[in-house]
Parts: structure tokens; C-alpha cells; sequence
């Protein structure tokens, strides 16, 4: 039996021993010193796209995202210096200036406090971009000095399984990882543009139901800001019926295949309004295909002779042509 072989770092004075190839993020939570992160899940690889998870390693000139950053031996790691304080506040504010955050997760409104982030001080919001699709790559608008420019465009709702609102959207890439190399291996989208204008999109902004996508929900799995939703949660948010007090998670197996996938039912009064499934499951790691994450109507069924209950009369609103689903 041979050892397996660890690292010893310094993580804020205290020396911390991790398996050799953990990151710095690893040796940090096994302290219990979680760092926030916004672009990093375990189940996909890490991209360094937000670096709000940045710490300041004795002897590096540049801050290191702690995200991919491999732990190395005898490493002298501070996460609460001024620098990385000072850091972090200036990726939340910038984040919070131009993005609408308000489903983001509550632990990320918890780091606003902690780092004193104030987005307000960038000025009143400007007004919502309706051509931000249409920008080719180079585009520059200079800044009239007065409000913060945001990523605000109307949501796409161009199918009956998901909707996207990209003024939620903070450029994390993990809906991209997800649908390519890391899961799915479908690659319906990726990012298009530069610098600010830069965003997630299908080939040549096709609707989804022209691209390459098969639907298996796993980006709306992933996306940490909710800037991509189940159609079924977006039509009853609009309606104000959503309500996740009100709402019970039971884990069971998806019935369509052997795959066996574990399918976790968000239920609402006796109604499934939407299906995630565990990111720590060891085969499917938070992915499902079409099927398992929408193929739930059997169970259901929105037929007019049974009993309605206000969530059936809002989604089969939102499923016929010409209704309008919120009146
Ligand atoms: S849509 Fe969501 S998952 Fe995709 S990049 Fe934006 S915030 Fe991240
Ligand atoms: S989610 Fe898809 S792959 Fe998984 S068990 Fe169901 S049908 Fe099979
Ligand atoms: S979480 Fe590390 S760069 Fe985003």
C-alpha cells in the first residue's frame, strides 16, 4: 500500500496538508475558509472567469484564483489581505453594477456585505441595450460618465423548457462548459463579442429552437444567477405563484432509461414545477437529458378534465398559442 502523497501550504499563518494536486481552494475549505466563487462548481473545470476567489501567495506579483491554482509545498497564502479584500470588492461592484444579481444565490448577497461592495457608487443604471445581440466584436460606446452601463436586454423566450434573461448573466461560462467538453458535448452555445459586450449566445444568435440544442437542461443546472430558468418557474414568477416555502424536493429515479439517473421533483400544491438532479451523484454528476429534466407531463397531466389548480391554468396559458399567460 503506498501513501498518498500531500502538500503542506501556510493558509493565513495556519499550515494546512492536502492531497498533492488539491488547489488552493481545496486547502482552504479543508481549514474551513470557504472563498466565494462564482465561476467554479466541482463538477465542471475551472475557467478563471470571475476571479472573485482570488488570494495573495507570497512571491506571485498577480493575485492567484484559488480555483485552479494547484497547491504547492511550503506555499504562504493570505485570503483576507487588503489586496484580495480590495479586489474582491472591486469584482462584486462591477458585477453588481452592470447585472441584475437578484436571484443570485444568497450567499452571494452575503459577500456584497462582507467586502463592503457598493455598486451604487458607479451611478444610476443605463438604459436596457435592445442591440446588444446585434454588436459585432470591436463595438465601443464611450461611457457618458454618468450612469453604469448594464448587460439589460429582454428575455428570450423562445421555447416551452427554458427561458434566458441575460441582464442576469455574469459571463461564469459554466452553461457553455456544461453544454460542451465538461457534459454534454452538444456546444449550442458559446461566447460571442469582446469586452463588455461580450455574451453568451447560439450560432449567430439563432432562437434555441434553430441552434444545435437538445434540451437537457444541464446549463439551467448550473447557472448560478438564474439567468437561465425553467419555463415553468419564469411562467409561474410572472404570475406570482412561484413559491419556494411553499415547496417540498423529493429524490427519486428517473424512470425512462437504465441509466438510473436521480431526479430531485420540486413540487408546489401536487405539482412538479421543476426537476434538478444532485451534483454529488457519482454517475451523473447534476446532468440529465430531455427526457429526465422535462418528460414529466405523464405524471400530470395538464388535460382539461381535471381538477386545476392555479399552477395548471398558468402553465397551460403559457403552452397555448395566443394566450396570453399573465393576464
Ligand atoms: S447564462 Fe448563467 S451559467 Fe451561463 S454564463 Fe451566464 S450566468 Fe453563467
Ligand atoms: S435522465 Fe435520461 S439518461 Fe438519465 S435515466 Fe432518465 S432517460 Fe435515462
Ligand atoms: S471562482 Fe475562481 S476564477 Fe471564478
Amino acid at each position: 500500500m503506498t501513501d498518498t502523497p500531500t502538500v503542506t501550504v501556510q493558509i493565513d499563518g495556519e499550515p494546512v496538508e492536502v492531497a498533492a494536486g488539491a488547489s488552493l481552494l481545496d486547502a482552504c475549505r479543508a481549514n474551513g475558509q470557504p472563498q466565494p466563487t462564482l465561476c467554479y462548481v466541482e463538477t465542471l473545470h475551472p475557467v478563471n472567469a470571475c476571479r472573485v476567489c482570488v488570494v495573495e501567495v507570497e512571491g506571485s506579483r498577480p493575485l492567484v484564483p484559488s480555483c485552479s491554482r494547484r497547491a504547492e509545498d511550503g506555499m504562504v497564502v493570505s485570503t483576507d489581505s487588503e489586496r484580495v479584500r480590495h479586489s474582491r470588492r472591486m469584482v462584486l461592484e462591477f458585477l453588481g453594477s452592470s447585472v441584475d444579481l437578484s436571484l443570485a444565490d444568497g450567499e452571494v448577497k452575503e459577500w456584497f456585505a462582507q467586502y463592503g461592495a457598493d455598486p451604487s457608487r458607479y451611478g444610476p443604471c443605463s438604459p436596457p441595450q435592445p442591440d446588444r445581440d446585434q454588436r459585432h466584436a470591436g463595438h465601443h460606446v464611450a461611457p457618458d460618465g454618468t450612469t453604469a452601463e448594464t448587460v439589460e436586454q429582454p428575455v428570450k423566450v423562445d421555447n416551452d423548457l427554458y427561458v434566458r434573461d441575460y441582464s442576469k448573466c455574469i459571463l461564469c461560462y459554466k452553461c457553455v462548459e456544461a453544454c460542451g467538453e465538461d457534459a454534454q458535448n452538444t456546444f449550442a452555445i458559446s461566447v460571442a463579442g469582446r469586452g463588455f459586450d461580450a455574451r453568451i449566445s447560439t450560432e449567430f444568435d439563432a432562437p434555441l429552437t434553430d441552434s444545435a440544442c437538445v434540451y437537457c437542461g444541464n446549463c439551467v443546472e448550473v447557472c448560478p444567477t438564474d439567468a437561465l430558468m425553467f419555463r415553468s418557474e419564469y411562467e409561474l414568477r410572472q404570475a406570482e405563484v412561484w413559491d419556494e416555502d411553499r415547496q417540498e424536493v423529493t429524490t427519486t429515479v428517473c424512470s425512462f432509461c437504465g441509466v438510473g439517473c436521480n431526479l430531485e421533483l420540486h413540487t408546489q400544491d401536487e405539482r412538479i414545477v421543476k426537476v434538478t438532479s444532485p451534483l454529488d451523484h457519482s454517475i451523473t454528476q447534476g446532468n440529465l437529458c430531455i427526457k429526465g429534466r422535462f418528460g414529466y407531463d405523464y405524471v400530470q397531466e395538464l388535460g382539461d378534465d381535471l381538477a386545476t389548480t392555479p399552477i395548471d391554468e398558468v402553465l397551460r396559458a403559457a403552452r397555448t398559442p395566443g394566450t396570453d399567460a399573465h393576464a
